[in-house]
């Protein structure tokens, strides 16, 4: 497994994704029901844009794209997503594309790595995340890589719980 730094031609797979039922409803959406049009990401603009707190990044085995991790400075994200964030803080949206390699561990190695990648930065505190509360299998997966809870908080129309990995805690 690598994480690399996503490229132009991750686009269009990247939008693939975001149609399958796993992607739709781990983001609060109808699995059933085709992608609406105003969550449609712009990956491409997405990956070509060159600002610090924005890391798109492809976790590959055997050079096959199998997911996505995004890290951000929710500090400095332009939408304020997370509100007043105090700085030197990460925050990881990650999912796999097929559903043919969830579930096969892929999903922690990746962890793993982008956990590390946060943390190589030695100004970084804590590493924050906001499953949707019934993503009971994902809450269950950072609870293994030692995510601890925060508490229960509402993002737009979504119930979150928001788990944090504290730099003391990952060292541990
Ligand atoms: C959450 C997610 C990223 C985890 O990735 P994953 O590759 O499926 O996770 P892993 O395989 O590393 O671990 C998850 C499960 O597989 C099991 N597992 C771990 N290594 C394994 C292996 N080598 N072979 C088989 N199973 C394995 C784990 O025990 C765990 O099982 P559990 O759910 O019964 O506790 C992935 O399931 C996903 O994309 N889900 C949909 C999107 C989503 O919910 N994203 C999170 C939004 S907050």
């Amino acid at each position: 497994m690598i994480l690399r730094p996503a490229v132009p031609g991750d686009a269009a797979l990247l939008a693939r994704w975001d149609e399958k039922p796993h992607v739709k409803w781990c983001t609060g959406l109808d699995p059933d029901q085709p992608l609406p049009d105003v969550e449609r990401e712009d990956w491409a603009g997405q990956i070509a844009r060159d600002v610090d707190w924005l890391d798109i990044l492809i976790g590959e085995v055997e050079g096959r794209a199998i997911g996505v991790v995004q890290i951000i400075d929710p500090h400095l994200e332009e939408s304020h997503y997370w509100g007043d964030c105090a700085p030197h803080q990460r925050a990881i949206d990650i999912w796999i594309g097929e559903e043919s390699d969830l579930g096969k561990g892929h999903g922690t190695k990746m962890m793993q790595q982008a956990i590390d990648r946060c943390f190589a930065d030695p100004a970084v505190t804590t590493i924050l995340i906001d499953p949707l509360i019934i993503n009971t299998a994902a809450i269950r997966f950072y609870r293994r890589l030692g995510f601890v809870d925060v508490g229960e908080r509402r993002f737009g129309e979504d119930d979150c719980l928001v788990m944090e990995l504290p730099r003391a805690v990952w060292q541990f």
